[in-house]
């Protein structure tokens, strides 16, 4: 029998609920052998509710634990770049939600202290592993519609989060948006070479005060000579709004949002359905299943990740030039930031 990869969680909050329980009922690769959180109910909430095999102190007693071979980090950003360098030093394969810092000199010295460990790092952009937006990058790089000459990412959150979560994950360029950075530069197989942000609050002056905004358009150039287009709002009223587009010489492949059900009404007023799937973790339930698939299997054999520590900075230098268009109105070239 294969050996079943043994994780330890690291975090119990949020995310880290929709990972347990995918990999409690989804994951056949993969099992939790532990988890901790500083709020012990949290981690023992978790534990009990998702079969984890033990509530660990604290996440050094994870990294020390040799029946472990691999870390989950859900924590909050601001401390993913401490907890990769750690679990790199431990010999502890890693899996690390988005993004892994907020700034560059961090990213670098997570990601190369991985590379150096020679362990394996793959980094939580599960919107590659969603069936549509797969779909439309197979059709962009087999050539189904041509060259690539418009991109457009619609991608809206049902509800902004709670207002202290907003300053500590770096604002919606790089904690919401990253998603939409790195979903650009995978459909196009393209990098961004130019962002300009056109924004504002228009969702809660709460997350004004808080130093960010709430709803913006940015435009997009790339290597390729592609243009495009990202739209982010925090608050859709219809549920979670996640579409794509793209545009080419030979035509063009569009995908809708996913729904509970397929059924339609129609009666002599309207025709109408029900609303889209609320938030990502009903929308993107397979998609998390694969991802974590897919980080087991690259353990199992060796083979390159699906997503890099080189993806993570990629997007981060993209939303840091995001930032500054916006603090400075006016377009931003990539290679004003790296
Ligand atoms: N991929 C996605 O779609 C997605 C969705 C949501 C959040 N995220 C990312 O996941 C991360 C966590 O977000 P969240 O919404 O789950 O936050 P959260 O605040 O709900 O949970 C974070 C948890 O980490 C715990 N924690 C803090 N320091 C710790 C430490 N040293 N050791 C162990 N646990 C510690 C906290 O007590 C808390 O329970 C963020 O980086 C966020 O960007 C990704």
């Amino acid at each position: 029998m294969n050996h079943i990869l043994q994780i330890g969680l690291i975090g119990a909050g949020r995310i880290a609920r929709v990972h347990a329980r995918t990999i409690a009922y989804r994951v056949a690769s993969a099992e939790l052998a532990a988890v901790a959180d500083p709020v012990p109910a949290a981690a023992q909430a978790l534990a009990e509710t998702y079969r984890i095999g033990r509530i660990a102190p604290d996440y050094q007693s994870i990294l020390a634990d040799p029946a472990i071979d691999a870390v989950l980090i859900c924590t909050p950003t601001d401390t993913h770049a401490d907890l990769i360098v750690a679990a790199a030093a431990a010999g502890k394969h890693i899996f690390c939600e988005k993004p892994v810092a907020l700034s560059l000199a961090q990213t670098d010295a997570a990601v190369s202290a991985a590379e150096c460990a020679g362990v394996t790092l793959q980094i939580g952009f599960n919107r590659r592993f969603d069936a549509n937006f797969a779909r439309v990058r197979r059709a962009v790089a087999d050539g189904e519609i041509g060259t690539v000459e418009i991109v457009h990412i619609i991608s809206r959150d049902p509800a902004p989060p709670p207002i202290a979560y907003v300053g500590p994950s770096g604002g919606i360029f790089l904690d919401m948006t990253i998603h939409d950075w790195d979903m650009a530069r995978f459909l196009t197989g393209s990098e961004i070479t130019e962002v300009y942000v056109q924004g504002g609050v228009m969702v809660d002056p709460a997350i004004g005060a808080a130093g960010d905004i709430d709803t913006h358009v940015t435009l997009l150039r790339f290597a390729s000579g592609a243009i495009g287009s990202i739209d982010n709002s925090r608050r859709a009223v219809y549920g979670y709004d996640q579409r794509a587009e793209v545009f080419g010489s030979k035509g063009v492949i569009q995908t809708q949002n996913n729904y509970p059900n397929s059924a339609v009404i129609s009666t002599r007023e309207s025709v109408r359905r029900d609303l889209p799937l609320n938030f990502f973790m009903d929308r993107y339930v397979e998609a998390f299943a694969a991802e974590i698939e897919s980080f087991a299997a690259a353990v199992a054999t060796g083979q390159p990740v699906a997503v890099t520590g080189h993806d993570a900075r990629a997007a981060l230098v993209v939303a840091l030039a995001a930032k500054r268009s916006y603090a400075e109105g006016r377009p931003v070239a990539i290679s004003e930031i790296c």
